[in-house]
Order: C-alpha cells, then structure tokens, then sequence
C-alpha cells in the first residue's frame, strides 16, 4: 500500500510563503511610520517596492526549474503566491510614483510614462501582470484550462524581462543588481528553452493486456455481490497498470458460447499484486450467474485490461463528486480506495443510493475509511425498504441532499454510475444546479448482445505471417504490418487518432470503415448486421490478413 506524502504540507508551504511575502511591506510601513526612510522617502518607498516586486516575480519564475530539479512537487504550491505578490508590490510601485510622486496627476503621470524610456518598460510589465493577476484564481485555471492557463502564464517571462530593463535603465551608474536579476532570469529562460528542445521521453502508455489470472479469493460481500481477486499465476505485480475507475474485460465461454463482459477493477492501482472485481448476480443474468456458481478459487481464467475512460487520478481536481447506484460504487470504491492510500488531500464526497439496508456494499470498509480519512464524506441513502432500521439518509438522492451534503457545488467533477434511470435523472439535476454537463462523467454497466441460444460461434479467419500493407487512407499514411498489430495499434504507433474504449470488441467506439482489404476480428460483438453490411470493422479486434485500406 502506497502512502507517500510530501514533508512539507502544501498548505502549510502556503500559509508560509505568503507570511513571508508581507514582511517587505510591513517593514516598509514600519520604517515609514518611524520616519525612517531617509532624506527622499518617496523614492526610497518607490524603490523598494519595486525591487520587492521584481524579486517575487524571480521565484515565481524559479519554482518550475527548481521543482524539475529537486522533484519537491509542494513548490508549485507557492508559485501562483509568488506570482501575486509580485504583482501587488509593482502595482504598490506605481501607486505611490502616482501618489506620492506625481500628486495624483494623470496628465503628469501620463507625461511621464510617455516621455521617459524607462517607464515604457516599467509599464509595460505593469500592464502585461494584470492578466496574468486576474487569472491567477483555481477557478480561471480550470475555466482556461491546463495548457491555455500554462500559455498565458509564460508572459511572465516578458514581463520580468521588461522589469529588468526598467531598472537597468533607471540605475544608470550601479547597474550591478539589474545585471544579477538578467543573468538569474535569462539562466532560467535559457533552462525553459532547452527543456521545450529535449522534453523528456514521453513514458509509453502500456500496451493493453490480455492473457490468464488466477482466481485467489472469493468473499461474500452482501447476498447477491461477490468479490473475485485476481493474481498473476506466476505470482508478482499484475501485468498490467490501471487508473482508478477503469474496467477489465472478461472471455468466458458459457454453455459452449463465447461471452464477453465486462467489470469494473473495484480495487485501488495502488495495491499491485492483485485486482479485484465485485460483481452483482443479475436475476436470469447469463454471465453474472455463471462467475457466481462456477468459478472457484484457484481456477485460470481469460482477462484483458484495463479498458475506459471514465476515472480520476487525483491530479485532475482537488474535490472529487462521487454518486453511485447500487453495483455502480464498484468504481466509485476503486476511486475511494486509491486516494486513501494516497493520503490524497482534496475532498472525497461519497454519496451512495441502494433500494435495501442489506444492498450496501462495502458497508463495514466505507465506514473503516470514513473513520480513518477526515476528507472522505459519505451519505448513504436507501430508497425502500421502511421496516428496516437505519439511521442514515432514506430516499432517492435530490438537489436538496446534494446542496446540504457538498458545499458550493457549481464545476465537477462529478462520477456517476448506477441504474439508467438514475443516470439520467441524476444528470439533469445536477447540470440543472449549474454544473457543466462536461464535468459530469458517467458509466453505463451494460452487457453485449448475448448470442442467440444454438447460433453458431463465429469462424476467426487465421491471419496469414507475412508482409501486409495497411494504409490509413484519410491519413495518407502506410504501415508494413509484420507482427499481427491490430488496426488500432498500428494507427496508435504512427499517431493516428482512432477512438475506444474497452480495446475487447464490446463498446464498438472503435468502428473504422474498411475501404479494401480483409480483417480477422476475434471479437466482433458491438457490430450489428447493419454495421456489418455497411463495411464497418471494429479497429481493435482487426488484423488485417491481406493488404489493407482503412478509412482513418
Ligand atoms: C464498463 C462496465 C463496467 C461494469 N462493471 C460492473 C461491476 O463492477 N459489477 C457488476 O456487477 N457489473 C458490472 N458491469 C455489468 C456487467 O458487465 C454485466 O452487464 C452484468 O454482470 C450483467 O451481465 P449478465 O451476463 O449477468 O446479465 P445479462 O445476461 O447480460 O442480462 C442482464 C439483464 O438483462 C436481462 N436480459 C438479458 N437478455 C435479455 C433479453 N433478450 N430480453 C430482455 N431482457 C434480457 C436479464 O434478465 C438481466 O436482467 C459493468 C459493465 C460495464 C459495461
Ligand atoms: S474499443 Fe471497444 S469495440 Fe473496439
């Protein structure tokens, strides 16, 4: 179990840095108050702030080198502190030059700034600091975005440069000190220059996994769930890595017919040796009904992972919404699981609807965590059942709940997962609450299609060894395929942007048109007769056995 936590708490760091970053000012107004700041006080206050101010805007501009160097990822923390400082000491700058300096005359200022090159620069930086002040809140980074906000954000450059300048020009005789801040900033321009130049190798996403796991443990959760944990039959880590939240997907063969389904990875990324599904058995459900009353412990059996794109890392937010449904707190549980673990420090709100008292899975470790992880609230909430005992929440979950559960909840993000109908009754409650219907993410549990009872196994033609050629016609690009890549893969190794999602045959995001050529598909169960006849072929499962032409 990882927990590795950083030795200075990023909050702490925080409270600290913007302690620190008042003392130049309080200093000032002390030294002011005493009448100590020399025979010209304004100059000496105009001055110092500005120095103070080109100093922060320095370390703003240090934290990414520094953190780069020393991995200590709590500097980032203080970065945007840094950076605001800056600004409110250069802005300070230029009040009391207005103020003070210019007897609150606009022209006179005006005037100034027009006339004398050093103030263009001086300025200038001004001027260029007020977007990046305004965007200096979490809510603009998330309304930019990451890589817009980091864009912006690079201006600082310009305007320390611009500040440099200023003071260059300002000095005139002892130009030691701008001379030091433009070696320290152009040493760190010229870091940024040579890191955009040679960014370090982007880690391969690992190839998806398929192959067998041994069933380890089987435990009853509540009447009608069952956890199975999978381990490697060698023994060791697991073969693959997931995200908390992503699924794995199962071959069975039930009754002679190939089935595939799919289940969530309940356990948390951070315990590596094994997996852990909890799977629900569906009244008349076909595979459920078989994991339930076939698989024993110690038997192998036929997995790929991991598939999906609904999960949460932990470095996406800092608050995390979970609502669940029944069976749907499998990835809720997962997401839960592995911030503890972490010693995550955002909010984890936990809000989990079942019909029954006897329906609450995972009820005793929801408790265990709750106890143990202040940041993790739970409400559980049950829908029927009124002759059972039971001090929580009962009904459906309504605006009222979530309002009085997780304050001031306008952005998400929000994880969903539950029957359909909650879903979607869920959905329109909370994008009516003003939440960005982006932000709410949600997992259906469905199964494929199962196969007409008797309909023959489909035939998988044998993909020849040899040379074949497969080109991405709206790509223009062409692949010498020699190693039994599937379409999606080869389109993955040359940058070709193909969607999916489960990598196994069943969600059919996958659906690529094939031009010419012939595929062999393992699985083919997310195409209909419909998608079949119009020539579609499922890009994960495709293995082209002649020269090929796809429309991607
Ligand atoms: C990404 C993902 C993650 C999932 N994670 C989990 C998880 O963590 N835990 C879990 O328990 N499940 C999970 N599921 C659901 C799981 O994959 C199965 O869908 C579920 O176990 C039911 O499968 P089954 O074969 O038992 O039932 P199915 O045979 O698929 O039947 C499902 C229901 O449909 C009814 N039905 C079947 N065929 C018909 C028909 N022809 N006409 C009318 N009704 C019919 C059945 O009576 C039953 O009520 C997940 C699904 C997805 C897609
Ligand atoms: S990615 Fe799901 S069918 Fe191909």
């Amino acid at each position: 179990m990882s927990t590795s936590k950083p030795f200075v708490d990023g909050k702490f760091a925080k409270h600290f840095v913007i302690a620190c970053c008042l003392v130049p000012g309080l200093l000032l107004l002390w030294d002011a108050y005493q009448g100590q700041l020399g025979v010209n006080s304004v100059n000496y206050a105009i001055r110092t702030t500005g120095l103070v101010g080109l100093v922060f805007i320095t370390l703003a501009l240090a934290i990414t080198p520094l953190r780069r160097l020393t991995k200590w990822n709590v500097l980032i923390s203080v970065r945007r502190n840094f950076g605001v400082f800056g600004f409110f000491y250069i802005s300070l700058h230029f009040l009391i030059f207005f103020a003070l300096d210019r007897d609150l005359s606009v022209s006179s200022t005006l005037h100034e700034i027009v006339t004398r090159v050093y103030l263009w620069f001086g300025f200038g930086a001004l001027v260029l600091m007020i977007p990046l002040a305004i965007t200096s809140f979490d809510s603009m980074v998330s309304r930019l975005g990451g890589k817009r906000w980091k864009k912006l954000h690079r201006l600082t450059y310009v305007v320390a440069t611009a500040g440099v300048i200023h003071y260059y020009l300002l000095v005139k005789a002892d130009t030691t000190k701008p001379v030091a801040f433009a070696i320290v900033i152009g040493l760190m321009f010229g870091y940024r220059i040579i890191a955009l130049a040679f960014p370090p190798p982007v880690k391969k996403r690992p190839r998806f996994w398929s192959g067998e796991l041994r069933i380890a443990r089987i435990v009853d959760e509540t009447h009608d769930v069952k956890t199975f944990r999978f381990v490697s039959p060698t023994g060791g880590p697991l073969p693959f890595e997931h995200i908390a939240g992503q699924y794995l997907n199962l071959k069975l063969t039930i009754d002679g017919n190939r089935v595939n389904r799919s289940y969530t990875i309940a356990s948390p990324p951070t315990r590596r040796e094994y997996c852990e599904i909890s799977v629900k058995h569906v009244q008349n459900g076909y595979g459920s009904k078989h994991l339930h009353e076939t698989w024993r412990e110690g038997h192998l059996i036929k997995v790929s992972a991991p598939a999906g794109k609904f999960y949460f890392a932990g470095d996406e937010a800092k608050r995390i919404v979970l609502i669940a449904g029944g069976i749907g707190i499998t990835p809720m549980m997962s997401v839960t699981r592995s911030l503890c673990d972490r010693g995550w420090r955002g909010d984890i709100y936990l809000m989990f609807s079942v019909k029954l008292v006897k329906d609450i899975v995972f009820r005793a470790e929801i408790a265990e965590l709750q106890a143990k992880h202040p940041n993790l609230k739970v409400l559980v909430t049950i829908t029927a059942d009124p002759d059972v005992a039971w001090d929580g929440e009962r009904g459906h979950i309504t605006r009222e709940m979530i309002e009085r559960f997780v304050p001031n909840l306008r952005r998400g993000p929000v994880m969903l997962c539950g029957p359909d109908p909650m879903m979607t009754a869920m959905r329109a409650l909370l994008v009516d609450m003003g939440i960005p219907d982006a932000d709410v993410h949600q997992e259906a549990f469905i199964s494929p299609p199962t196969p007409a009872q008797g309909a023959a196994a489909v035939e998988v033609e044998e993909v020849p060894e040899g040379v074949r050629n497969l080109r991405f016609a709206r790509a223009g690009k062409d692949v010498k395929l020699m190693n039994g890549l599937t379409v999606l893969e080869a389109a993955e190794d040359c940058g070709i942007d193909i969607p999916y999602e489960c990598r196994s045959g069943i969600c059919g995001q996958c659906k690529t048109r094939l031009l010419s050529g012939r595929v062999a598909m393992e699985v083919q169960d997310a195409l209909t007769p419909s998608d079949k006849a119009k020539g579609l072929i499922l890009a994960c499962q495709a293995r082209a056995v002649n020269d090929t032409i796809v429309d991607a």
